[in-house]
């Protein structure tokens, strides 16, 4: 953890966000902040309000939900801004990877094209052979194995973990500043999990990116976070520190989550010192 950011100002600012669809409110005035580079951890279980978080902030919801409340990005408040320029935002500010790799890729397009048109979405005069040089560049940056053979080849071709770094190569492409990472690991084997967590905390520190990585599994946010946000029924019930949360959890159910990862409190060999 580095100490310094936390007189940053923040990156992201979220204040009293609310999100509810029709009378079922998902989210009910929660507030965190991220500061740049700095990687905040959202946990909880299944329903608690994490994807309607992630969604809000790159809004992404559909019509039927009302959002309240403030985002600011860089001082910018996210929900005033008009669909253009959030569309702008998208993939240059803050981008998103969300846990099944083949709903943001296209099953009929080869990678190559779908990174050449999420980098050109952003850098439309770029010549063509620069993109290309960018897409290999980029397929190289996520380490995925021979980039010039496999350019041309569809999603299906590749593995789970291997699709997975290619929507990551696709996040990372127009430089945001906030990866929005949506239970990335979840849909993936212990093996590659821990293979796309340590290519996040690698791109992570290459680029000063700062992270929102959710998941209901604390044992792998506490793998990323420098923070962790508890939530619970669309409010979050306790953060802080990462190691503070593990060490002293102020909340009964973050204790309840804490007992449910059997290494952290019952292996004895590896005791939290796996953080
Ligand atoms: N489009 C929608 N329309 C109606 N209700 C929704 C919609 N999306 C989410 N919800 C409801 O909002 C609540 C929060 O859902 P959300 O997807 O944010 O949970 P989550 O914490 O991401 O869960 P999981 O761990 O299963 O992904 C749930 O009760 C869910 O049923
Ligand atoms: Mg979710």
């Amino acid at each position: 953890m580095d100490s310094s950011r936390v007189n940053q100002s923040p990156l992201l600012s979220v204040r009293d966000l609310r999100v509810s669809f029709g009378a079922h409110e998902a989210v009910r005035g929660i507030s965190f902040a991220i500061a740049p580079g700095e990687t905040l951890g959202l946990v909880g279980e299944s329903g608690s309000g994490k994807s309607a978080t992630s969604l809000a902030l790159m809004r992404l919801l559909p019509p039927v939900a009302h959002v309240q409340g403030s985002i600011t990005l860089d001082r910018q408040d996210l929900l005033a801004l008009d669909e253009r320029a959030m569309r702008r935002l998208r993939g240059a500010g803050v981008a998103m990877v969300f846990q099944e790799p083949m709903t943001a890729l296209n099953p009929v397009m080869t990678v190559g094209r779908q990174i050449a048109e999420a980098l050109l979405a952003h850098a439309p005069r770029t010549s063509r052979r620069e993109v290309r040089e960018r897409v290999l560049a980029a397929m190289r940056e996520v380490a995925l194995p021979e980039p010039e053979r496999r350019i041309n080849d569809y999603p299906h071709q590749f593995s789970g973990g291997q699709r997975q770094r290619i929507v990551i190569a696709m996040a990372i492409l127009n430089k945001p500043r906030l990866l929005i990472a949506d239970e990335p690991t979840t849909a993936l084997d212990v093996t590659v999990q821990a293979q796309i967590l340590a290519l996040l905390k690698r791109l992570r520190e290459e680029h000063n990116l700062a992270m929102l990585f959710i998941s209901h599994d604390l044992a792998v946010v506490s793998q990323v976070a420098d923070r962790v946000a508890v939530m619970r029924h669309g409010e979050i019930v306790e953060q802080g520190a990462m190691l503070d949360v593990l060490t002293q959890p102020k909340h009964s159910y973050t204790r309840s989550l804490l007992a449910s990862v059997p290494t952290m409190t019952t292996d004895r060999e590896r005791p939290l010192a796996t953080v």
